[in-house]
């Protein structure tokens, strides 16, 4: 149902996930189960998310076989370093009680420490190790990206931003595309904000669908990977319920048109170097 998109080594991500920023693993014990019922196969956590330990146990209390899912963990920017990030990927590991990721991230790059292509190294000699299925960066800008791919090589599988119909963040999107770098989307939904904006509510009323739905599908047309963050059942069936309806060229073109500089949620990568 989720379509399989390609990644640059090879290796397969499922076009929708299910984002677990903020999920107690309490919360979560449910929120992965109605997941998987609905379909779900990909979970994206971090490090700094603490909640990688509840993610393993409702991975595995969710009865659908570890080979079946793409799981999804990032090295938190005090953890840079080569020797750090490996010992950083150990401790993830651990807390997911796996024996492998999917795929590893950078969290951020964090410019002023000077460390990225020292955390690039170890995941790359992780995937080799055959400890991550694939590795990526979050949060990198174009210049970023390169540093990473003229030290070593190799490029990332994955490049996950923040994107949502208020900061859609077209040039860097376009720049991962010229590196043959997917696109993932972090908070897709805008957190929740760009629900109510009136474009979107007009799209959703014509196609009888939530306004969720046409901003999920937006991004899918787009061509990028997403993870909608939700700890609630309903909510998570109806955001996987994206694949049997189409936007019109209209409506992409509503919805770029509230594309907005000042858009952003986050924090900006240049400078966000929180430890
Ligand atoms: P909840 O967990 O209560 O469902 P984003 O992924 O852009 O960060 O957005 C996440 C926020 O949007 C969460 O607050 C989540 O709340 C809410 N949310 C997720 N899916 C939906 C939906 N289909 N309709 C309304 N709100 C949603």
């Amino acid at each position: 149902m989720i379509p399989m998109l390609k990644l640059n080594d090879g290796h397969k991500i499922p076009q929708l996930g299910l984002g677990v920023w903020q999920a107690s693993d309490a919360e979560l014990m449910g929120a992965i189960k109605a997941a998987t019922q609905a379909g779900y196969r990909q979970i994206d956590t971090a490090r700094r998310y603490d909640n990688e330990a509840g993610v393993g146990a409702a991975v595995k209390a969710s009865g659908v076989a570890r080979e079946e899912m793409f799981i999804t963990t990032k090295v938190w920017n005090n953890d840079q370093g080569y020797d750090a990030t490996m010992r950083a990927f150990e401790a993830s590991l651990k807390r997911l009680d796996m024996d492998y990721v999917d795929l590893f991230l950078i969290h951020w790059p964090v410019p002023a420490q000077g460390l990225a292509v020292e955390t690039w190294k170890a995941l790359i000699d992780l995937q080799k190790a055959g400890r991550t299925r694939s590795i990526g960066v979050c949060n990198f800008l174009a210049p970023h990206l390169d540093a990473l791919i003229e030290a070593t090589g190799v490029t990332p599988a994955i490049n996950q931003i923040e994107i949502h119909p208020d900061f859609q963040q077209r040039d860097l999107v376009a720049a991962n595309t010229a590196r043959g770098i997917l696109s993932q989307a972090w908070s897709p939904l805008g957190q929740g904000q760009t629900l109510t904006v009136p474009q979107i509510t007009q799209i959703a009323s014509r196609l009888d669908r939530t306004p969720a739905q046409v901003i999920l599908r937006w991004h899918i047309e787009r061509g990028h990977v997403v993870i909608p963050k939700s700890v609630n059942a309903g909510r998570i069936a109806q955001n996987a319920a994206v694949f049997d309806f189409a936007l019109s060229e209209e409506d992409h073109a509503l919805i770029e048109a509230m594309d907005s500089a000042s858009g952003r949620i986050g924090p900006d990568p240049q400078t966000f170097d929180m430890m």
